[in-house]
């Protein structure tokens, strides 16, 4: 006789916590309260091991762009897994992977036309600053090593990629983290470091955060830095859109400097802004842009830098080659599922609907700013932020890192989970819940989205009895 459907979700959740060691979490932490187990996606919806549903108001981590449980995208990796399971682009190719490199050289902006594939987001940026550094080496400038980023930007784990994520706590256990990479000031205008005055013009904004760039750049040495590496809207902190005008002084700072642009968008690519890519939605022309998450809609994993054609040249001489590589970079499956994908995303208008919704999902966040803990709301297409306050009237009163932990992880995350809304409220900073639908949310899964918060986050003021 089969198990129940709680006996099973017991075996599970024992199991789990016996075994499985999850990622950024405190396994110490479910001593009150069950491991989270999806079993089940459709469309816009998760399923638990209890058979309960939530909305998937994350797209489960930036991912799920093309909504769960879709049937063509199963059967492009499962005809593929079929055909040629696997085989290395080490020194051979594979269909999959020419057509789906043909097809993002099409879509990406200008001349990134040549894509390095990798498995993930962490070592397609650890790819791209070997790349920078490769390049550099090969056409005589050996000294360009360095790398420049932003406070609190999140580019990944790995050494290289943990290096230049601009957040301490998440570098401290791993001291001393790999050298030569450099934070300065994001576009948070909410909080500028260059003050409310500067933060309410754009111009001046963008000038000062443009300005901080360059500032690294020459307090380290121009000769010696290799690269400059910047989401379109930075999602750690929560949703730091870019001051108009900010990408086109940081590409003429570039410029002058010798200094590559790397576009990051393992969350901005691929309809999250409502284009392709979120150098379109800014306007800008990256010499890299490092891709994953949204590309196969996590059907399967992939991910990679694409790169502008003079980075390749030095490579194409005779007898040169660029000494990296990853197994399952371009595997044939994700290849395939990430083909379909884009498919979808394009034949079904997916794109244009994140364009036409995005300012409707803003608009329904922003009727939440009568709430008094509410402090802020930031964001782009389907990518949005709310950013929590102590005191309504002084926004500049910060929470101590207890309360915010309190707050966050004592009400906020366990109140939405009931209520069924998937998202994240992040503690790491300045408390934030962060939201990215997955793309196909119509105006009944917004409406669903605001009315939870406004229930959640009304609750949450009261915790704090500001008023
Ligand atoms: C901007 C950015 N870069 C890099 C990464 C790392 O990607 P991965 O987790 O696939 O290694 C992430 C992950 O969220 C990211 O948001």
């Amino acid at each position: 006789m089969g198990r129940t459907v709680s006996e099973e979700a017991d075996r599970l959740q024992a199991a789990a916590r016996r075994h499985l060691w999850m990622h950024f979490t405190r396994l110490g932490g479910y001593e009150d309260s069950d491991i989270p187990i999806f079993t089940t996606g459709s469309g816009t919806r998760l399923y638990d091991v209890h058979g309960r549903s939530f909305l998937d108001g994350l797209a489960s981590l930036f991912v799920v762009q093309a909504g769960h449980g879709r049937a063509d995208l199963a059967e492009a990796g499962r005809r593929q897994a079929q055909e040629l399971a696997y085989y290395p682009i080490w020194s051979a190719a594979h269909p999959t992977a020419i057509e789906l490199a043909t097809r993002l050289a099409e879509l990406a902006p200008g001349d990134l036309n040549r894509v390095f594939f990798t498995s993930g987001g962490s070592e397609a940026v650890e790819s791209a600053w070997k790349l920078a550094r490769a390049y550099f080496k090969a056409i005589g400038q050996p000294q360009r090593t360095k790398a420049i980023a932003r406070h609190l930007a999140y580019h990944g784990t790995t050494m290289g990629a943990l290096a230049l994520t601009g957040l301490p706590a998440l570098r401290e256990q791993f001291e001393p983290v790999m050298p030569g990479a450099v934070h300065v000031a994001n576009t948070n205008r909410f909080r500028s470091p260059f003050g409310p005055e500067v933060a309410a013009d754009d111009d001046r904004l963008a000038q000062a955060c443009a300005g901080a760039i360059e500032s690294a750049i020459l307090a380290e040495g121009p000769e010696t830095v290799a690269a400059v590496f910047l989401e379109p809207l930075q999602n750690t902190g929560g949703c730091f859109v870019p001051p108009p005008g900010y990408f086109a002084r940081v590409r003429d700072i570039c410029d002058r400097h010798g200094v590559l642009l790397v576009s990051d968008e393992v969350i901005c690519a691929f309809g999250r802004l409502g284009t392709w890519f979120g150098a379109d939605r800014y306007g800008y022309q990256p010499d890299m842009l490092t891709f994953a998450k949204g590309v196969t809609s996590g059907y399967a994993p992939l991910a990679g830098v694409l790169c502008r054609d003079f980075l390749a040249e030095p490579f194409l001489e005779p007898g040169a080659s660029f000494s990296h590589g990853i197994t399952f970079g371009g595997h044939p499956v994700s290849c395939a599922v990430a083909l379909a994908n884009l498919e979808v995303l394009e034949g079904e208008g997916i794109i244009d609907h994140v364009a036409a919704m995005g300012p409707s999902l803003g608009a329904r966040l922003e009727s939440l700013r009568d709430i008094p803990i509410v402090g802020d709301i930031r964001g782009d297409g389907f990518f949005w932020a709310i950013e929590l306050v102590k005191d309504p009237d002084h926004p500049e009163v910060r929470f101590t890192p207890e309360e915010r932990s309190a707050l966050v992880r004592g009400v906020v995350a366990p109140r939405l989970f009931e209520e069924g809304l998937v998202c994240r409220a992040d503690d790491r900073v300045d408390p934030v819940v962060q939201l990215s639908p997955v793309l196909v949310c119509g105006d009944d899964e917004l409406d669903e989205i605001e009315a939870t918060l406004r229930v959640v986050l009304g609750e949450a003021t009261t915790h704090l009895s500001l008023r």
